[in-house]
């Protein structure tokens, strides 16, 4: 049986520094903890939840943007590409472009690595003539590939509106990176667009409450890694959506006086007291194109759906 390859990235996460980004995020005035450790093994299993729960549309909405309009998809990134994913997760937005665009090598990339081992597995069984490539990595930080992967012009698939979650200016570098490592080829992104309050709302705090499950998991995360005390019943998902800012803002508020401690360190929470884990932007059509060309990229083909929630765009 085919395996899929899994590639060390020179990228050497040390720990030492991811402890200390905790630990800085923890003593700020402002405390935040980085999204990053909401994808344990058991976060990016909620993760994949939450893509299920039928309040939260970008998953659904960008799956069946990408399953009708698979042709003009195919057409535009024209035959046989490496298929580089970059947050893979599932594998399952990138399996929908398996058919129409036949990639020569599919490359997935996502920071929960044990996950991506998981999902890699069960994809290339079912697809066993795509060479599959699977790296641990933080591509927030640099998006350096190691030289195994082919040097022809390179799809970038990036999905789930995870652009969002970088702000503006991390965003144009991560696009800047993606447009030179791409080498000639392009880019399939996914755009959630700015919305309503209450339709934003009840995405990000469905009443299943699995998306609360998913933040507050996050403490757990942090525990584990440098050996803190948090007790999650102290605390609730909150969710404020910043119009003029154009995002969804997350928090954890405490719901009582609650210290933390670790390794003879200390922060106290005051009741109403609020860590922040993610920013998710949302875009118009103008400011993703804008964006996008500030980023070095010219031709876009923009998909959209009927309510104008979410954008797939192709850029090169
Ligand atoms: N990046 C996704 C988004 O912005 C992930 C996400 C969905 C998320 N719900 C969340 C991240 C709640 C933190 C908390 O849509």
């Amino acid at each position: 049986m085919q395996k899929p390859v899994f590639l060390e990235n020179h990228q050497v996460i040390q720990p030492s520094a991811l402890y200390s980004e905790i630990e800085a995020g923890l003593l700020a005035e402002k405390a935040s903890i980085s999204p990053k450790f909401l994808y344990d093994a058991l976060g990016a299993h909620l993760f994949t939840a939450i893509t299920l729960v039928p309040e939260y549309y970008p998953t659904a909405v960008e799956t069946s943007l990408l399953k009708q309009y698979k042709s003009e998809i195919a057409a535009a990134i024209g035959k046989n590409p490496v298929l580089i994913d970059l947050g893979a997760g599932d594998c399952k937005k990138a399996a929908h472009l398996f058919e129409s665009i036949t990639p020569s090598a599919y490359v997935a990339i996502d920071i929960s690595v044990d996950y991506l081992k998981e999902s890699l597995e069960k994809l290339q069984s079912q697809y066993a003539q795509i060479p599959m490539y699977g790296i641990g990595m933080d591509f927030s930080q640099t998006l350096e590939l190691p030289d195994t992967i082919t040097q022809a012009p390179r799809t970038f698939f990036y999905p789930g509106s995870s652009i969002g979650n970088f702000l503006p200016t991390e965003a144009e570098a991560l696009l800047t990176q993606i447009k030179r490592e791409a080498l000639g080829g392009g880019l399939l992104i996914g755009v959630d667009l700015m919305k309503a309050d209450h339709v934003l709302q009840v995405a990000y705090d469905d009443p299943l409450k699995v998306t609360a499950a998913f933040n507050l998991n996050i403490l757990r995360s942090v525990n584990a890694i440098i050996d803190s005390n948090f007790d999650v019943s102290h605390f609730c998902h909150k969710v404020l959506v910043n119009q003029s800012k154009e995002r969804v803002e997350l928090y954890l508020e405490a719901l009582r006086d609650t210290t933390v401690a670790w390794h003879g360190k200390q922060r106290v929470f005051k009741k109403g007291e609020l860590i922040h884990t993610e920013n998710s932007h949302k875009y118009t059509i103008a400011s993703i194109q804008h964006l996008l060309n500030q980023s070095g990229f010219q031709a876009l083909k923009i998909w959209t759906d009927p309510r104008q929630y979410y954008a797939l765009i192709y850029a090169q």
